[in-house]
């Protein structure tokens, strides 16, 4: 589709939409491991699902629709997305310059796994871009960056780290799984890629796992799709199919649910037991230029801390009646997350405290529930929590 579509319309109509067959208005999911050969000897686009798969195919041209780029290469999950791009973009001797505040997975995958391979990593707090350059070394291939960061919602400066990286030759990868196309756009603030766990916003019902990654650079998405060949980590067609469907709404459900996380973090500052509130858009928010430089809304995720720490955590997780502890973030269900225990147990202790992934911090994902009665279940969560803590 055009350029010119508004991102209502192209969540909707980007792609290929209706069904060649029949007419369907849905694509129907292809099920299908094999396609029959037209001609043999020629390549044809579709021929083996670890390949290419046509609903898939419908997803990935959506989602470039929405980027204004190449169809988006798409994966089994959001850590397929990440393990399999690492892979294709670095190799042994290779040195990675990663945000200090990244999703646990993507963490773990960089000191566990890629470290053994051969590839250096340095985590370093990307929203000093003077941190950043000086981490960089000549073997620096890549720069991966996650703004909003995962679970502080630090934000670092895309057009500035950019502008950085190009001069060394560096590619950026731009983790923009919190506020999706419709809310930041990465690749026109210079990155090379963007990268999505597509489980979350994207599709938006927690119903399925997914991954993509998007870019305007041919060459980087042909190697992409050749090792995602390789290693087997597509998407299936049912879960493309899945996300295809919630994706539709996802600037509705963005648009409320960042005003719902807004007004939840104004009633839950100077609730007794809770510290720091954070959401980009309170005026306590530290990065508050950046927020409105880079960011064309504040998201649907907001942090806080309890003063009582781990224990604090269980009780009010334990405590609430509307809102579900789960890990998850980004669908219509509102989810409460203790990322130390949950997202980020793989990093260890100290370098948790260090940035801010304290016992006490906690995680909503504010879903598309009444916003008054989300409030109401936190804060009758956390009374009950004072009590108990007050009662020992
Ligand atoms: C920012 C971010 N990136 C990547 C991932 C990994 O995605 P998935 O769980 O779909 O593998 C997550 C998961 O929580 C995430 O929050």
């Amino acid at each position: 589709m055009s350029g010119n579509n508004d991102f209502s319309t192209l969540c909707i109509r980007g792609g290929i939409t209706a069904d060649p067959a029949f007419g369907a208005v849905l694509p129907p999911i292809y099920q299908s491991t094999t396609f029959r050969y037209q001609t043999v000897g020629e390549d044809q686009t579709f021929s083996y699902s670890r390949a290419e798969n046509p609903t898939v195919a419908c997803l990935e041209a959506r989602l470039g629709d929405l980027e204004d780029c190449l169809p988006a290469v798409s994966f089994s999950t959001g850590m397929a997305a990440v393990s399999t791009l690492l892979l294709a973009l670095v190799k042994s001797g290779d040195h990675v310059v990663c945000s200090d505040v990244v999703y646990g997975g993507t963490y773990r995958f960089l000191k566990e796994i890629l470290e053994n391979l051969g590839v250096a990593s340095d985590f370093v707090d990307a929203s000093n871009p003077g941190a950043v350059a000086g981490a960089f070394k000549p073997e620096t291939r890549l720069l991966f960056l996650e703004s909003p960061a995962n679970p502080t919602l630090k934000l670092c400066d895309i057009q500035a780290l950019s502008r950085l990286a190009k001069d060394k030759g560096i590619l950026v990868v731009v983790d923009n799984t919190f506020l999706t196309p419709v809310l930041q756009r990465p690749l026109d603030l210079g990155a090379d890629a963007t990268l999505y766990s597509t489980t979350k916003y994207i599709d938006g019902h927690n119903a399925t796992v997914g991954g993509s990654v998007c870019t305007r650079d041919a060459e980087l998405r042909e190697n992409l799709a050749d090792v995602r060949k390789c290693l087997g980590t597509i998407q299936t067609p049912h879960s493309a199919w899945l996300t295809l469907q919630g994706l539709k709404t996802l600037p509705l459900r963005l648009d409320r649910q960042s005003r719902s996380a807004l007004q939840v973090a104004e009633a839950l500052e100077g609730t007794p037991g809770i510290g720091t509130v954070r959401h980009p858009d309170l005026p306590s928010f530290p990065q508050t230029e950046l927020r409105h430089r880079q960011q064309s809304g504040g998201g649907g995720l907001v942090t806080f801390e309890l003063e009582g720490g781990f224990a604090a955590a269980v009780k009010v997780l334990g405590a609430l009646k509307l809102c579900t502890p789960a890990e998850n973030l980004g669908a219509v269900e509102t989810l409460v997350t203790h990322n130390a225990s949950m997202t980020h147990a793989a990093v260890p202790e100290e370098r948790r405290r260090q940035l801010g992934i304290t016992d006490g911090l906690i995680r909503l994902s504010v879903g598309l529930e009444d916003p008054g009665e989300i409030i109401a279940d936190l804060q009758q969560a956390i009374a009950t929590a004072n009590r108990e803590v007050e009662n020992v």
